[in-house]
Protein backbone atom coordinates (compact mmCIF):
# COMPACT_ATOMS: atom_id res chain seq x y z
CA UNK A 1 0.00 0.00 0.00
CA UNK A 2 1.38 3.30 -0.81
CA UNK A 3 2.27 6.11 1.16
CA UNK A 4 -0.88 8.64 0.52
CA UNK A 5 -3.31 5.68 0.27
CA UNK A 6 -2.17 5.07 4.32
CA UNK A 7 -1.80 8.48 5.27
CA UNK A 8 -5.25 8.58 4.15
CA UNK A 9 -6.50 5.77 5.96
CA UNK A 10 -4.63 6.64 9.31
CA UNK A 11 -6.73 9.58 8.80
CA UNK A 12 -10.24 8.00 9.15
CA UNK A 13 -8.76 5.28 11.49
CA UNK A 14 -7.21 6.41 14.17
CA UNK A 15 -3.46 4.87 14.33
CA UNK A 16 -3.56 4.25 18.16
CA UNK A 17 -6.49 2.46 18.32
CA UNK A 18 -7.29 1.33 15.05
CA UNK A 19 -10.73 2.65 15.49
CA UNK A 20 -13.52 5.04 13.81
CA UNK A 21 -15.90 7.20 15.14
CA UNK A 22 -17.52 8.35 11.12
CA UNK A 23 -20.43 10.23 11.56
CA UNK A 24 -22.62 9.14 8.29
CA UNK A 25 -24.83 12.21 7.01
CA UNK A 26 -24.85 10.95 3.18
CA UNK A 27 -28.58 9.85 3.35
CA UNK A 28 -30.09 12.55 1.38
CA UNK A 29 -28.64 10.90 -1.30
CA UNK A 30 -31.55 8.44 -2.11
CA UNK A 31 -34.28 9.74 0.66
CA UNK A 32 -34.05 13.26 0.03
CA UNK A 33 -34.40 15.73 3.33
CA UNK A 34 -34.04 13.00 6.22
CA UNK A 35 -35.25 13.92 9.91
CA UNK A 36 -32.43 15.87 11.47
CA UNK A 37 -30.55 16.79 8.41
CA UNK A 38 -33.06 19.52 6.84
CA UNK A 39 -30.23 21.95 7.16
CA UNK A 40 -27.10 19.50 7.89
CA UNK A 41 -24.57 22.19 8.28
CA UNK A 42 -26.40 23.25 11.16
CA UNK A 43 -26.57 19.85 12.25
CA UNK A 44 -23.26 18.37 12.42
CA UNK A 45 -21.63 22.06 13.21
CA UNK A 46 -21.42 20.63 16.76
CA UNK A 47 -20.99 16.91 16.24
CA UNK A 48 -17.46 17.28 13.91
CA UNK A 49 -15.24 17.68 16.93
CA UNK A 50 -16.18 14.22 18.18
CA UNK A 51 -16.11 12.66 14.74
CA UNK A 52 -12.90 11.20 13.05
CA UNK A 53 -14.27 11.24 9.70
CA UNK A 54 -17.40 12.47 7.69
CA UNK A 55 -19.41 10.36 5.17
CA UNK A 56 -21.66 12.60 3.46
CA UNK A 57 -22.11 13.86 -0.64
CA UNK A 58 -20.17 16.16 -2.50
CA UNK A 59 -23.49 18.83 -2.40
CA UNK A 60 -23.56 18.97 0.63
CA UNK A 61 -20.23 18.98 1.69
CA UNK A 62 -19.98 22.27 -1.32
CA UNK A 63 -22.96 23.83 -0.06
CA UNK A 64 -22.87 22.65 3.98
CA UNK A 65 -19.29 22.21 5.43
CA UNK A 66 -17.01 25.16 6.16
CA UNK A 67 -13.85 24.01 4.19
CA UNK A 68 -11.79 25.68 6.87
CA UNK A 69 -12.87 22.19 9.47
CA UNK A 70 -10.13 19.59 9.91
CA UNK A 71 -12.20 16.38 9.41
CA UNK A 72 -11.77 13.89 6.69
CA UNK A 73 -13.95 13.28 4.45
CA UNK A 74 -15.39 9.85 3.04
CA UNK A 75 -17.52 10.58 0.25
CA UNK A 76 -20.56 9.12 -1.22
CA UNK A 77 -20.00 8.78 -5.17
CA UNK A 78 -22.83 5.92 -5.84
CA UNK A 79 -26.14 7.20 -6.38
CA UNK A 80 -28.85 7.28 -8.96
CA UNK A 81 -32.31 6.01 -7.32
CA UNK A 82 -35.25 7.36 -5.11
CA UNK A 83 -37.11 6.25 -2.10
CA UNK A 84 -40.03 5.92 -4.44
CA UNK A 85 -38.44 3.36 -6.87
CA UNK A 86 -39.14 -0.43 -5.19
CA UNK A 87 -35.43 -1.15 -6.64
CA UNK A 88 -32.69 0.60 -4.90
CA UNK A 89 -29.61 -1.24 -6.43
CA UNK A 90 -29.75 0.33 -9.77
CA UNK A 91 -27.20 2.57 -8.73
CA UNK A 92 -23.89 4.01 -10.71
CA UNK A 93 -20.87 6.20 -9.79
CA UNK A 94 -22.41 9.79 -9.94
CA UNK A 95 -18.74 11.61 -9.02
CA UNK A 96 -15.62 11.64 -11.00
CA UNK A 97 -12.20 10.44 -9.41
CA UNK A 98 -10.92 13.56 -10.53
CA UNK A 99 -13.89 15.85 -8.45
CA UNK A 100 -13.00 13.42 -5.42
CA UNK A 101 -9.12 14.18 -5.44
CA UNK A 102 -10.91 17.67 -6.12
CA UNK A 103 -12.79 17.95 -2.74
CA UNK A 104 -9.79 16.32 -0.82
CA UNK A 105 -11.50 12.83 -0.21
CA UNK A 106 -10.42 10.56 2.39
CA UNK A 107 -12.24 7.75 1.01
CA UNK A 108 -14.66 7.16 -1.60
CA UNK A 109 -17.85 4.83 -0.32
CA UNK A 110 -20.25 2.91 -3.00
CA UNK A 111 -23.05 0.77 -2.28
CA UNK A 112 -23.07 -2.97 -3.49
CA UNK A 113 -26.25 -5.12 -3.19
CA UNK A 114 -25.12 -8.92 -2.96
CA UNK A 115 -28.32 -10.57 -4.01
CA UNK A 116 -29.90 -7.46 -5.47
CA UNK A 117 -31.67 -7.30 -8.81
CA UNK A 118 -28.19 -4.88 -9.90
CA UNK A 119 -25.73 -6.73 -7.75
CA UNK A 120 -23.18 -7.15 -11.05
CA UNK A 121 -23.32 -3.52 -11.80
CA UNK A 122 -22.92 -2.50 -8.10
CA UNK A 123 -19.64 -4.79 -7.76
CA UNK A 124 -18.30 -4.23 -11.35
CA UNK A 125 -18.59 -0.51 -10.23
CA UNK A 126 -17.04 -1.14 -6.89
CA UNK A 127 -14.24 -2.71 -9.22
CA UNK A 128 -13.84 0.12 -11.44
CA UNK A 129 -13.82 2.62 -8.02
CA UNK A 130 -11.17 0.48 -6.61
CA UNK A 131 -8.69 1.24 -9.53
CA UNK A 132 -9.43 4.54 -9.77
CA UNK A 133 -8.72 4.80 -5.41
CA UNK A 134 -5.19 3.03 -6.76
CA UNK A 135 -4.34 5.26 -8.90
CA UNK A 136 -4.45 8.01 -6.77
CA UNK A 137 -3.92 6.75 -3.36
CA UNK A 138 -7.33 6.67 -2.35
CA UNK A 139 -9.32 4.24 0.03
CA UNK A 140 -12.63 3.45 -0.79
CA UNK A 141 -15.31 2.01 1.59
CA UNK A 142 -17.80 -0.41 0.38
CA UNK A 143 -21.62 -0.08 2.20
CA UNK A 144 -23.54 -3.49 2.26
CA UNK A 145 -26.49 -2.46 1.28
CA UNK A 146 -29.56 -4.89 2.42
CA UNK A 147 -32.57 -5.00 0.23
CA UNK A 148 -35.89 -4.95 2.20
CA UNK A 149 -36.56 -8.75 1.85
CA UNK A 150 -32.84 -9.95 2.58
CA UNK A 151 -32.30 -11.41 5.73
CA UNK A 152 -29.26 -9.07 8.19
CA UNK A 153 -27.55 -12.54 9.49
CA UNK A 154 -24.38 -13.61 9.48
CA UNK A 155 -24.13 -15.52 6.50
CA UNK A 156 -25.52 -13.43 4.01
CA UNK A 157 -23.29 -10.35 5.89
CA UNK A 158 -20.90 -12.54 5.68
CA UNK A 159 -21.27 -13.19 2.49
CA UNK A 160 -21.36 -9.34 0.85
CA UNK A 161 -18.61 -8.14 3.19
CA UNK A 162 -15.93 -10.43 1.93
CA UNK A 163 -17.12 -10.30 -1.56
CA UNK A 164 -16.18 -6.79 -1.40
CA UNK A 165 -13.10 -6.96 0.12
CA UNK A 166 -12.27 -9.16 -2.57
CA UNK A 167 -13.09 -6.78 -5.08
CA UNK A 168 -10.27 -4.13 -3.80
CA UNK A 169 -12.38 -2.27 -0.74
CA UNK A 170 -10.27 -0.89 1.82
CA UNK A 171 -12.89 -0.64 4.80
CA UNK A 172 -16.75 -2.38 4.65
CA UNK A 173 -19.39 -0.62 6.42
CA UNK A 174 -22.04 -3.33 7.03
CA UNK A 175 -24.61 -4.02 9.67
CA UNK A 176 -24.39 -5.80 13.34
CA UNK A 177 -25.71 -9.16 13.44
CA UNK A 178 -26.04 -12.41 15.54
CA UNK A 179 -22.93 -14.02 14.88
CA UNK A 180 -21.03 -10.66 14.48
CA UNK A 181 -17.35 -12.69 15.05
CA UNK A 182 -17.92 -14.56 11.91
CA UNK A 183 -18.38 -11.84 9.79
CA UNK A 184 -15.26 -9.89 10.75
CA UNK A 185 -13.31 -13.43 11.09
CA UNK A 186 -14.28 -13.86 7.29
CA UNK A 187 -13.24 -10.19 6.00
CA UNK A 188 -9.72 -9.08 5.62
CA UNK A 189 -10.69 -5.92 6.21
CA UNK A 190 -11.72 -3.14 8.89
CA UNK A 191 -15.51 -3.06 8.95
CA UNK A 192 -17.63 -0.23 10.53
CA UNK A 193 -20.80 -0.85 11.70
CA UNK A 194 -24.18 1.28 10.19
CA UNK A 195 -26.25 2.27 13.39
CA UNK A 196 -29.30 1.63 11.20
CA UNK A 197 -32.77 3.25 12.17
CA UNK A 198 -33.52 5.50 15.45
CA UNK A 199 -33.30 3.62 18.55
CA UNK A 200 -33.40 4.46 22.16
CA UNK A 201 -30.26 5.62 23.00
CA UNK A 202 -29.43 3.28 25.59
CA UNK A 203 -29.84 0.40 23.09
CA UNK A 204 -27.76 2.43 20.55
CA UNK A 205 -24.75 2.13 23.05
CA UNK A 206 -25.38 -1.53 23.50
CA UNK A 207 -25.26 -1.88 19.76
CA UNK A 208 -21.99 0.01 19.08
CA UNK A 209 -20.23 -1.87 22.63
CA UNK A 210 -21.29 -4.67 21.20
CA UNK A 211 -20.06 -4.40 17.35
CA UNK A 212 -16.67 -3.39 18.62
CA UNK A 213 -16.54 -6.07 21.09
CA UNK A 214 -17.05 -8.60 18.36
CA UNK A 215 -14.21 -7.35 15.97
CA UNK A 216 -15.60 -4.11 14.56
CA UNK A 217 -13.08 -1.38 14.01
CA UNK A 218 -15.84 1.33 15.04
CA UNK A 219 -19.03 2.59 13.48
CA UNK A 220 -20.15 4.96 10.74
CA UNK A 221 -23.38 6.24 12.51
CA UNK A 222 -26.13 8.26 11.53
CA UNK A 223 -29.49 8.87 12.28
CA UNK A 224 -28.62 7.18 16.16
CA UNK A 225 -26.79 10.27 16.65
CA UNK A 226 -28.35 12.91 14.18
CA UNK A 227 -32.06 12.35 15.35
CA UNK A 228 -31.38 12.15 18.93
CA UNK A 229 -32.56 15.00 21.00
CA UNK A 230 -28.80 15.21 22.72
CA UNK A 231 -26.62 15.09 19.27
CA UNK A 232 -23.60 16.17 21.17
CA UNK A 233 -23.45 13.87 23.96
CA UNK A 234 -24.49 10.64 21.93
CA UNK A 235 -21.89 11.30 19.69
CA UNK A 236 -19.33 11.87 22.82
CA UNK A 237 -20.88 8.63 24.40
CA UNK A 238 -19.98 6.63 21.17
CA UNK A 239 -16.83 7.73 21.25
CA UNK A 240 -16.33 6.74 24.46
CA UNK A 241 -17.30 3.06 23.46
CA UNK A 242 -15.10 3.32 20.16
CA UNK A 243 -12.30 5.18 21.25
CA UNK A 244 -11.57 4.84 24.88
CA UNK A 245 -12.56 1.35 25.58
CA UNK A 246 -15.26 2.35 27.55
CA UNK A 247 -18.55 -0.04 27.98
CA UNK A 248 -22.35 0.44 27.07
CA UNK A 249 -23.11 0.86 30.61
CA UNK A 250 -20.02 3.11 31.19
CA UNK A 251 -20.99 5.14 28.47
CA UNK A 252 -24.84 5.30 29.34
CA UNK A 253 -23.88 6.84 32.62
CA UNK A 254 -21.58 9.46 31.47
CA UNK A 255 -24.28 10.39 28.94
CA UNK A 256 -26.92 10.79 31.11
CA UNK A 257 -25.05 12.49 33.77
CA UNK A 258 -23.87 14.63 30.48
CA UNK A 259 -27.79 15.72 29.78
CA UNK A 260 -28.66 15.93 33.44
CA UNK A 261 -30.38 12.92 34.14
C1 LIG B 1 -27.39 4.98 3.94
O1 LIG B 1 -28.30 5.74 3.72
C2 LIG B 1 -26.11 5.50 4.30
O2 LIG B 1 -25.03 4.85 3.73
C3 LIG B 1 -25.86 5.73 5.77
O3 LIG B 1 -24.64 6.35 5.85
C4 LIG B 1 -25.81 4.49 6.65
O4 LIG B 1 -26.98 3.78 6.59
C5 LIG B 1 -25.39 4.83 8.09
O5 LIG B 1 -26.31 5.61 8.69
P1 LIG B 1 -27.29 5.08 9.83
O6 LIG B 1 -26.44 4.90 11.04
O7 LIG B 1 -28.30 6.17 9.98
O8 LIG B 1 -27.85 3.78 9.36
Amino acid sequence: MDWGMRNRLSGIMRPDTGRCVMLAIDHGYFQGPTTGLERPGETVAPLLDHADALMLTRGVLRSAIDPGRRVPIVLRVSGGTSILKDDLSDEDLTVSIEDAIRLNASALALSIFVGGPHEKETLTNLARLCDDGLRYGIPVLAVTAVGKEMARDARYLGLATRIAAELGAQIVKTYFCEGFEKVVGGCPVPIVIAGGKKIEEREALTLAYSAVSAGASGVDMGRNIFQSKWPAQMIQAVRRIVQDGQTDAEAWEWFQASIGK
